[in-house]
């Protein structure tokens, strides 16, 4: 498509988008009476206005039948998180029953890990991307440590290039195939948090497998932004939270997915009771039985208010369907690269470096600009002007347009703030 530069031509795209209503399911945050421009989905997704109904619910159920809610409440709370899986799996493409939701991520990545990282003999080796999420880092150091080795030695960083933003595929596939024999884990971010960029899931797993090493993935910047097929790519498992593209509310509840392979091993885990076989699990007796899916790994009692915060969540996607999303996500972000591009343009040199990779395949709606001149005072004015956009040391404004409530007037008028602050 030819795009213009122009309010009436983003206009007239708002008034084609399919998911135009969609907006009006939404609190946008106002100030002043006016609605702010919020680009901070990849950070924490807007609260949809069906949430409060859906928390109200379980308040009424609690509060009408007590504890006999969990069997007989209309949506017994028992059952309660099977209307989120068929959304849910769609949404990371899989299976079902290799869905389960529960804790958060950081508790979810520690619980991968007790499964998926067996280091033995020399293989011991973790491989992930340099500037991981604090979580992750932290994680991995802390795992190598339990199992008694040195985290120097045993995880392995790949960096960008010198003069590159991003981590190329086959600098990635080099280290796997040089590092073969000690590969115990082949981690990493769906999208990295910081450059945004995609990495290769599928070819990834294909390598780490074929070097005899497990992977996974942490795909809080991914699920809910980009399409996933986690089952057909093999991967192994992965994990996310829903507070970011999925919209389900400050801490809320996350998901992990495992390869149905797993489902029925004798895999090395910590259990908990609400991981033990549905049927029997009231009998309370000892010795641990897994339920034979992903749900073999839940540990307590689901947190039902974060269930139903999410289930109004998805439901807004599935109204809206996930193909039109990610359809528009991929309208809304070029238009974005394109006004962005056109600001550089009416500069006497650049102003925006980006380090997200412009590539339709390598980016989800997250754009990481560097900012070449006065990237803080430029940060500083368009909050002030309305923009909800964040700010990473030492020079970049990372920005999201989510295509459920964002708006292509609103990156029209984003460009055109940014060239009024430049002036
Ligand atoms: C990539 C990534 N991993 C892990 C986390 C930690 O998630 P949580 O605080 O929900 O455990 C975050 C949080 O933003 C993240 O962005």
């Amino acid at each position: 498509m030819q795009f213009q530069n122009t309010l009436a031509f983003a206009q007239q795209l708002d008034a084609n988008d399919p998911l135009k209503e969609f907006r009006e399911q939404f609190i946008i945050p106002e100030k002043d009476g006016k609605k702010q421009i919020y680009f901070l989905g990849n950070s924490l997704g807007l609260q949809p206005k069906r949430t409060n109904d859906y928390l109200q619910r379980i308040m009424k159920d609690w509060a009408a039948l007590g504890v006999e809610s969990f069997f007989h409440a209309k949506e017994p709370w028992m059952d309660y998180h099977d209307a989120l899986t068929p959304t849910l799996s769609q949404i990371v493409g899989c299976k079902p029953h290799e869905l389960s939701v529960m804790n958060n991520l950081s508790v979810n990545l520690h619980l991968m890990l007790v499964s998926f990282y067996r280091p033995q003999g020399k293989r011991f080796k973790i491989l992930c991307e340099a500037k991981a999420f604090p979580s992750d880092q932290y994680m991995m150091e802390t795992h190598v440590k339990h199992h008694g080795y040195n985290p120097e030695e045993a995880i392995i960083e790949i960096k960008p290039r010198e003069g590159e933003h991003t981590i190329r595929t086959e600098d990635i596939l080099q280290i796997i195939v040089q590092h073969k024999e000690e590969l115990a884990l082949v981690l990493f971010g769906g999208i990295n948090y910081y450059s945004g960029q995609v990495f290769d899931m599928k070819t990834i797993t294909h390598m780490a497998q074929a070097a005899g090493a497990k992977a996974g993935f942490d795909l809080a910047h991914a699920a809910g932004n980009i399409e996933l097929q986690l089952h057909d790519w093999n991967v192994d498992f992965a994990c996310w939270c829903s507070y970011k593209y999925l919209n389900s509310g400050p801490g809320a509840v996350a998901a992990v997915y495992i390869h149905e392979r797993y489902h029925k091993s004798e895999m090395n885990r910590f259990a908990g009771w609400w991981g033990y076989e549905k049927a029997t699990r009231f009998k309370m007796e000892k010795g641990f039985m897994p339920i034979q899916s992903a749900e073999g790994w839940q540990l307590g009692t689901p947190a039902m208010f974060m269930l139903a915060s999410h289930r109004a969540a998805l439901d807004v996607v599935k109204e809206a369907g996930w193909e039109n999303i990610n359809g528009k996500r991929k309208l809304l972000t070029a238009y974005l690269w394109y006004v962005l591009d056109e600001v550089n343009a009416s500069q006497a040199a650049p102003i925006i470096e980006y380090i997200t990779p412009r590539n339709e395949t390598e980016h989800g709606c997250h754009v990481s600009m560097n900012m070449l001149q006065k990237g803080k005072e430029i940060y500083n004015a368009l909050m002030a002007e309305g923009f909800f956009v964040d700010w990473r040391e030492p020079s970049v404004i990372r920005l999201a347009p989510v295509p459920l409530y964002n708006t292509f007037e609103e990156v029209w008028k984003f460009g055109d703030a940014l060239k009024k602050i430049l002036k």
